[in-house]
């Protein structure tokens, strides 16, 4: 842990054990309040690590789940099945389309190429369904968030991209029965700053009784 690397010699054990407690605290509404959505025309070229990716699909692992069921599935794009994925979905794009349009067919290509890596989000539904489907979204929706602060951590931009195309990615992916697309998780590097997206402010939509 980084936080293990902050040893004051004449701290006390408790002493620093209180103080990464604290920075820890801190650090998190940082990376909360820093994360942006970065799409593909702002990622550069710089490859994306393989335990880099790993340790992302780490953190979404530990996502909160009601039963246990951890309905998150993962399937991790890079080369090739990238560029499979941008024919693939420019090409149902334009099959479907009454009116397809240049630009998006162009930009559904390329996409995926552009990124360092792209996440199909898959959800699996309990095959007892002792949940409400509602739950098991919600729990795979969390690990996003989880795999989304990490990337903000690790100076990675990203994305969920969810296009109505991912009814067609069982035509793709090799999806078990009760699994599902969600969409996509785009990531590369970047450089610059991202411009944050402005909120309604949240005292708008709080009631305290
Ligand atoms: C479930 C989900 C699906 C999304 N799908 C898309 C999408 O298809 N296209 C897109 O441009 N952004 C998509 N986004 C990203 C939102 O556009 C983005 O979160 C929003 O503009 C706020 O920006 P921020 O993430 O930088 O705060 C999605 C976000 C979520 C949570």
């Amino acid at each position: 842990m980084e936080f293990g690397l902050i040893v004051l010699d004449s701290y006390s054990r408790w002493e620093n054990t209180y103080f990464c407690f604290f920075k820890t605290k801190t650090m998190i509404f940082d990376i909360i309040k820093r994360r942006r959505s970065v799409f593909p025309a702002q990622y550069n070229d710089r490859p994306i690590a393989k335990a880099d990716i790993e340790k992302i699909l780490e953190a979404a692992n530990c996502a909160p789940t009601h039963k246990r069921t951890e309905p998150w599935r993962f399937k991790v794009l890079q080369g090739d099945s990238k560029e499979k994925l941008g024919l693939f979905l420019s090409g149902k794009y334009k099959e479907n389309d009454p009116s397809p349009k240049e630009f998006k067919y162009r930009k559904l290509q390329d996409n995926p190429n552009r990124s360092g890596a792209v996440i199909a989000i898959c959800m699996q539904r309990d095959p007892k369904e002792s949940l409400p489907e509602w739950e098991e979204l919600a729990s795979t929706a969390m690990a996003v968030q989880n795999m989304w602060l990490c990337c903000t951590e690790m100076g990675i931009g990203c994305y969920w991209s969810s296009p109505g195309l991912i009814k067609y990615m069982d035509e793709f992916f090799d999806l078990k029965k009760g699994e599902k697309c969600l969409g996509f998780f785009y990531m590369g590097h970047y450089d610059g700053e991202i411009e944050a997206v402005p909120r309604i402010p949240i005292s708008e939509k709080v009631v305290w009784l």
